[in-house]
């Protein structure tokens, strides 16, 4: 039986590449996307490929059609065996690569980063839970970055102490906090949660100067997609190594 994925962004950049990596290897992949129109162009193109691709609307911040989406995956699946949280934003740049936006950054700003960030991937797997325990081996995968590393914002020698961009990095924080407190949560069960950092990837919001291609950058969602029973869980990962918290 072929196993089911659900990628949230995947229109484009690294979760497209997810999808596309994932459908290779045999998954059925549900490529879902803010816009109707969107997730059927992303579903096109992975069915051209030859992938068992669907195209779903999912806005992760619209309650709707999240319900949407698990009543689709129950009718037609009745499980869900990997989960990638990678539908993200980052809304505040205080300056290319360096800066800090702590001093500026709206309460509003703040507030759309968390919501897209860190409460939509929440609410989005607590309600996908029942689905996804109802697969064999379930795994879940938060799309996080390095940049939410306190560890590494503390200590004035990594290389991105400089990078404060006060919205985006909490978020991501916060989101591995989440990756840490629901691992917890799951350990007697046969499902596994991680979070990835993709690498700095050449994607709208990694820009055009990042150093890896989006290949590349799918590599980390895929492999945490795809671990065997002995893998990693509750781990924050790139390329197969622990990053600090
Ligand atoms: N690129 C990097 O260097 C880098 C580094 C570390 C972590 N990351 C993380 O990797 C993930 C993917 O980013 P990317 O680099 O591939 O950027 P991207 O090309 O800008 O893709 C971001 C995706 O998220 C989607 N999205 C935004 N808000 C959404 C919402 N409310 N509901 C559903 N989808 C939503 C976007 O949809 P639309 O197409 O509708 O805009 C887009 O498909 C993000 O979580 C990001 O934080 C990226």
């Amino acid at each position: 039986m072929k196993k089911v994925a659900l990628i949230t962004g995947a229109y484009k950049g690294i979760g497209f590449e997810t999808a596309f990596q994932l459908g290779k290897k045999g998954y059925t992949v549900l490529v879902t996307a803010r816009t109707q129109q969107k997730s059927e162009d992303a579903a096109a193109k992975l069915k051209a490929e030859s992938i068992d691709a669907w195209g779903l609307k999912l806005d992760v911040n619209n309650s709707e059609d999240v319900t949407n989406v698990v009543t689709f995956l129950s009718e037609r699946f009745g499980r869900l065996d990997v989960l990638v949280n990678n539908g993200g934003v980052q809304l505040d740049f205080p300056g290319f690569m360096l800066g800090n936006s702590t001093e500026t950054v709206s309460m509003e700003i703040l507030k759309q980063t968390f919501e897209t960030n860190f409460f939509a991937p929440i609410a989005l797997t607590q309600k996908l839970l029942p689905l996804i325990s109802k697969s064999d081996a379930g795994r879940i995968v938060n799309v996080s970055s390095i940049m939410g590393s306190l560890t590494l914002h503390a200590d004035v020698e990594s290389p991105i102490y400089g990078i404060k961009f006060m919205a985006y990095n909490s978020s991501k924080t916060a989101l591995n906090q989440f990756t840490l407190h629901l691992a917890e949560a799951l350990k007697n069960t046969s499902i596994k949660v991680n979070s990835a950092h993709p690498g700095w990837v050449k994607t709208d919001l990694g820009g055009e100067y990042a150093p890896m291609t989006i290949h590349e950058g799918a590599k980390t969602l895929v492999d945490l997609s795809t671990l065997d029973e002995s893998g990693s869980h509750g781990g924050f990962i790139h390329l197969g190594e622990p990053l600090p918290w």
